[in-house]
């Protein structure tokens, strides 16, 4: 009873949020932590680090207007890998469509659902 009440409250919790649907906001912050940490598993790991190891640090942060771009560069990045096998790493692969997949949710499906709160692209450096 009382696990019901508290499901009942989290649901009208989520549904007073007036901005943020669930639906593609929580969508993208979800996949904005799987590009970071499918990122950090690439350079991580030997068999795809040593020709990812230079690419710059991706803080996913989606209230940052400067992601858009951010994402653009690194796609064009991952795609233009000197190594070629490393480009078609499945890690790799996953992660670079995973990038681009998040710019077209983006760019096209969060009308609404999703403010810029800045636009600072040092701040995704870190
Ligand atoms: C691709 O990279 C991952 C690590 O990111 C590694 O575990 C895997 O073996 C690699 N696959 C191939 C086919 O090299």
């Amino acid at each position: 009873m009382a696990l019901l009440m508290l499901l009942m409250l989290l649901i009208s919790c989520v549904a007073a949020a007036p901005y943020f649907p669930p639906t593609c906001y929580t969508k993208v912050l979800s996949m904005a932590r799987e590009i970071m940490e499918r990122s950090a598993e690439v350079r991580r790991n030997p068999a795809t680090g040593y020709c990812t190891v230079h690419l710059p640090n991706i803080y996913v942060d989606v209230h940052n207007a400067c992601i858009m771009p951010k994402m653009r560069t690194y796609i064009f990045l991952l795609e233009g890998l000197p190594d070629r096998s490393c480009v078609r790493n499945r890690s790799v692969h996953k992660l670079t469509a995973t990038i681009r997949q998040l710019h077209l949710i983006m760019a096209h499906k969060c009308h609404g659902d999703l403010h810029f709160s800045t636009d600072d692209c040092a701040a995704l450096e870190r």
